[in-house]
């Protein structure tokens, strides 16, 4: 297929397969070697640039995904000889010894002072989680961060993104096996056509890793990345609608979401590292079904409802109907998962998600818990509580919930239902730590009900 996109602000035409990854038009077809490749899953950040101004790991971006867009790599930036000032930052703080983490470095830090210029060291923490440096340690790096933004690089930075509307173009052959519907109808259409044989592509950062290893090769591609509705969190009577391409960082950043689900939110934040968040999908979370994905858990307790849509028309599937096993969900072959409906009701009810794993920006959680009740008069009522990480897939705490439900919150009860929790689930693999944090993850709730209250 030819693709055109901008490159560090010239406008480049490109011949590519569909599925080539970025990291490899830059480093093999423009030459461009600044931009490093560590561990090609997503996880170490040497390969990060800026696509439309937001970090993402170039390893895992199709080049489907990349016509009309704007890439900013570290040779857009500055030279040796004529650095910008980040990169001069990072010489002056002596935060650069083998170089190769430097790239993806520098833009995860542009990206962070583009948007907030005088961050905290916790916010420049967070912003660099998914950037592994083998050599130099993190100090420096975070020092470096500092000082460039003690010189206004933040207010700097900003420069104008060239974008493209024209669609890509596919060679006679590529047109059977690669699509890009613009509406929810063309994309169903297809997948009618084809079935499951067709490939949903959503963030492509569950899809990379599989594809790399060969233990996916699709034979057809439907690309959803230019379907606008499903991108969309908007209020419709009394749900709120959460498309299956939103972003974890769209997710985030969405007022409604803060106010209403919380719990939810704080899921989106603690999965993965910022140029994971930009990429990685609802729709993808949920659709891969796997036993440790964080947006399920909380989706759980907050009475959540699957959209799925095939060309006939919609269905509203429970969330706890949604997965029926390891790697499987209630989607038949011609179906497409739309979003997701959460049930807003005049106030927000007490919720939490908790996540304990060895890595801020780790792949995998060992534990999650995600908890809600509505609380009157110091007695609990509709108690939801849902792990993750535990078996195949997310699931409900019955027992637990069933403990709770009616009873007055006290100390001794609090006791009680983390000791329930605890011989409640049955996890495959570490039992007595997973119990034991279950346990405690679940006092950590109920103990912040009784301070609130
Ligand atoms: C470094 C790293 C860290 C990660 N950390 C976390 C983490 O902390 N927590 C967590 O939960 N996950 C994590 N993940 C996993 C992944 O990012 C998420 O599961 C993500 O939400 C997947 O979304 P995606 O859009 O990238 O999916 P894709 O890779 O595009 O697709 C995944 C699957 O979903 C299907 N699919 C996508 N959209 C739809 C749709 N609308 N309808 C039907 N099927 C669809 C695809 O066909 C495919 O089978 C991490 C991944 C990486 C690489
Ligand atoms: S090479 Fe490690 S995240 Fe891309
Ligand atoms: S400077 Fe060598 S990996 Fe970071």
């Amino acid at each position: 297929m030819k693709i055109t996109f901008a490159l560090n602000g010239t406008v480049r035409e490109m011949d590519v397969h569909p599925l080539d990854r970025l990291l490899d038009l830059l480093r093999g077809k423009a030459g461009l070697t600044g931009t490093k490749e560590g561990c090609g899953e997503g996880e170490c950040g040497a390969c990060a640039v800026l696509l439309d101004g937001e970090l993402v790991n170039s390893c895992m971006v199709p080049a489907i995904q990349v016509h009309g867009r704007d890439v900013l790599t570290v040779e857009g930036l500055g030279t040796s000889k004529n650095p910008d000032p980040l990169q001069r930052a990072f010489a002056e703080e002596g935060a650069v010894q083998c170089g190769f983490c430097i790239p993806g470095m520098v833009l995860a830090s542009r990206a962070l002072l583009q948007n907030v210029s005088r961050p905290s060291r916790k916010e420049i923490r967070t912003a660099l989680s998914g950037n592994l440096c083998r050599c130099t340690g993190y100090e420096k790096i975070f020092r470096a961060v500092e000082k460039a933004a003690s010189w206004g690089y933040g207010e700097q930075c900003g420069r104008e993104l060239l974008f493209f509307d024209s669609s890509p173009v596919f060679s006679t052959e590529e047109k059977e096996f690669f699509f890009q519907p613009c509406s929810v109808e063309e994309a169903l259409a297809t997948r009618e056509r084809f079935g499951d044989e067709a490939f949903f592509l959503g963030g492509a950062t569950d899809f990379y890793p599989d594809f790399k290893n060969g233990r996916i090769l699709p034979k057809r591609v439907i690309d959803l990345s230019r379907i606008g509705m499903l991108k969309e969190i908007r209020r419709e009577r009394e749900n709120l609608f959460v498309g299956s391409m939103a972003t974890d960082t769209a997710i985030m950043k969405n007022p409604s979401l803060a106010a209403f689900f919380p719990a939810f939110v704080k899921a989106a934040e603690l999965s993965g590292a910022p140029a994971v968040q930009n990429r990685a999908t609802l729709g993808g979370n949920l659709a891969s079904a796997s036993g440790a994905a964080d947006l399920p858990v909380p989706l759980l307790v907050l009475g959540a409802r699957v959209l799925a849509g095939n060309t006939g028309g919609e269905r509203a599937v429970p969330i706890e109907d949604f997965f029926t096993g390891y790697r499987k969900t209630a989607l038949a072959k011609n179906e497409l998962l739309l979003g997701v409906q959460l049930p807003m009701g005049d106030d927000p009810v007490p919720q939490a998600f908790y996540k304990r794993g060895s890595r801020a920006a780790l792949t995998l959680s060992r534990v999650s818990i995600a908890a809600s009740t509505e609380m009157k008069s110091g007695i609990l009522h509709s108690v939801r509580i849902a792990s993750g990480s535990m078996t195949a897939y997310p699931s409900r705490m019955p027992v637990t919930e069933a403990f709770l439900e009616g009873k007055h919150l006290s100390g001794a009860l609090i006791d009680e239902a983390a000791a329930c929790a605890s011989r409640e689930i049955s996890p495959r693999t570490s039992a007595a730590f997973r119990k034991a944090v279950s346990g405690n993850l679940v006092r950590k709730f109920l103990l912040s009900l009784q301070d609130h209250h």
